[in-house]
C-alpha cells in the first residue's frame, strides 16, 4: 500500500520508550517527561492579544499571500538587523514559513535531483535526512564528534561526496547537543560552500535561547555568506510559539525563489492573523526574551549540576533547551533504566543518528519545580 519513501523511513526508535512511559503512568508512576523540545511557558500575553485582534480583521480570512505579508517580512528583516546587524531586503531575501520545519522539509525538493547528495550532520534533527530522501536524494552524514567541538570536519568529507553534494544542512546552536559554532568555523564553512558550489541551509531556531550572556551567531554575519547560504528561523522557541506555526527563511534570493516555487505548489501561506501577531512578537521589547532566557538558565544550572553529580560526562550547554550527556553505554538501555529508577523520561541519543549513540538528551521544558524534582530523583542513578 505504501510508497517506498515512507516504507524506507528509519524505524521509530522511541516506540519502546513511549510504551514504557505509558505503562509507568498506568501503574501510577509520577513521570517527569524531559524528552520534548516544546516550551512549557505560555506565549507572552501581548502576542496572544494581537492575534485576537487580528482574527477580527476580515482581510485575514482569505487566502494569505504565498511569500507572506510584506509587513511580516519587514518585521523579520528589522529583527535580523537589531539582533545580528544583518541587512535583508524584505522583498526577496525573506520568505514566510509555516514553522521552520515546513521550509526545511520542502527545501530539498527545489534543489535535489535523484542521486544528488545532501550533507547532513549526525546526530541531528531528523527532518534534514528524511526530507532529502523524500526528494530522491542521498543524505551523506557528517559526524559531530566531541573531539571536534561537535562541529563537522569539512576536510573529512570525501571529494566525490562533496562533488555530488547540492546542499548542506547545519544547525547551531545545535539540537540535540547544545553546542554553538564560532565565527571562524562559519567563515570556513562559507569558503567551503563557495569552493564546492554547495548551498548551506543553516537551521537557527535556538539563536535566542543562549546562556551566560554569550549571544549566538547567524551565519549571515559572515562576509559573503549570502552568496551561498540561507538561514531558517522560527518564532517557536524565541517566543514560546511552537503551536502557532510561523517562521521564516532568509538569505540568498535565488535559493529563496526555489523554495518559494515549491511552496506555492503545496501550501497557501501562513494565516494572516498569525503573521500580524508574529509582527508584534518580533517587535517585542528585549526584556520579553530576557525573561524567558532567565527561566531556562536557572533550569539548565539545576539539571547540569544533577547530571554532573551522577558522573555523566557533559558540558554546560551554551544555548538551546537541551543537555547532552555521555552515558557511555547503550542510550536505549539507559533510557529504560532511567525511567525504571527515577520516573524520568529523556531521549536516547540514538534517535538522532548513529553518532548520537552513547548519549542522552535531557530537555528543560518543564516547570522549574519539576526540573528540581527530576534533579533530586537523578541521585537514584548513582550505582
Ligand atoms: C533543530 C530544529 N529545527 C527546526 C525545528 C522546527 O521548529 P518549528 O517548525 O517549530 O519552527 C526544531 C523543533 O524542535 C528543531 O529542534
Amino acid at each position: 500500500m505504501y510508497a517506498d519513501r515512507i516504507k524506507n523511513l528509519p524505524p521509530y526508535l522511541f516506540a519502546g520508550i513511549d510504551k514504557a512511559k505509558q505503562e509507568a503512568r498506568a501503574k501510577g508512576v509520577d513521570v517527569i517527561d524531559l524528552s520534548v523540545g516544546d516550551p512549557d511557558l505560555p506565549t507572552p500575553d501581548h502576542i496572544v492579544q494581537a492575534l485576537k485582534q487580528a482574527a477580527n480583521d476580515s482581510s485575514n480570512h482569505q487566502y494569505p499571500s504565498y511569500e507572506g505579508k510584506l509587513a511580516f517580512r519587514n518585521a523579520v528583516a528589522d529583527w535580523y538587523k537589531k539582533t545580528f546587524d544583518i541587512d535583508l531586503d524584505p522583498k526577496n531575501e525573506v520568505l514566510t514559513l509555516i514553522g521552520s520545519k515546513e521550509g526545511i522539509a520542502h527545501a530539498p525538493l527545489a534543489f535535489i535531483n535523484p542521486g544528488d547528495v545532501a550533507l547532513v550532520p549526525d546526530p541531528a534533527y531528523p527532518v534534514y535526512a528524511t526530507a532529502t530522501a523524500f526528494a530522491g536524494g542521498e543524505p551523506a552524514i557528517m559526524p559531530l564528534l566531541r573531539e571536534n567541538g561537535f562541529l563537522p570536519d569539512l576536510d573529512a568529507i570525501p571529494a566525490d561526496v562533496a562533488r555530488r553534494a547540492k546542499i548542506m544542512f547545519l544547525n547551531y546552536p545545535n539540537n540535540p547537543i547544545g553546542a554553538t559554532a564560532s565565527e571562524k568555523f562559519f567563515g570556513e564553512l562559507v569558503d567551503y560552500a563557495r569552493d564546492h558550489n554547495i548551498i548551506i541551509m543553516h537551521d537557527n531556531p535556538y539563536s535566542e535561547i543562549y546562556y551566560d550572556g554569550n549571544r549566538s551567531l547567524s551565519i549571515l554575519e559572515i562576509d559573503g555568506a549570502k552568496e551561498v547560504a540561507v538561514e531558517f528561523h522560527s518564532l517557536s522557541k524565541t517566543y514560546n510559539m511552537t503551536g502557532w506555526r510561523i517562521g521564516s527563511v532568509v538569505g540568498n534570493a535565488d535559493v529563496l525563489a526555489g523554495i518559494g516555487k515549491v511552496k506555492s505548489n503545496i501550501d497557501s501561506g501562513t494565516f494572516g492573523a498569525v503573521q500580524d501577531a508574529g509582527i508584534v512578537a518580533l517587535s517585542s521589547p528585549k526584556e520579553v526574551v530576557d525573561e524567558i532566557r532567565k527561566v531556562y538558565q536557572q533550569r539548565i544550572e539545576i539539571l547540569y549540576k544533577a547530571l554532573k553529580d551522577i558522573d555523566l560526562v557533559l558540558e554546560k550547554p551554551r544555548a538551546t533547551l537541551y543537555l547532552w550527556a555521555w552515558v557511555k553505554g547503550s542510550s536505549i538501555d539507559y533510557a529504560a533504566k532511567l525511567l525504571e529508577r527515577t520516573g524520568i523520561v529523556a531521549t536516547p541519543g540514538l534517535g538522532f543518528g548513529k553518532y548520537g549513540e552513547g548519549y542522552m538528551r535531557f530537555s528543560i521544558t518543564r516547570e522549574t519545580k519539576r526540573v528540581e524534582e527530576a534533579a533530586r530523583r537523578l541521585e537514584k542513578m548513582k550505582d
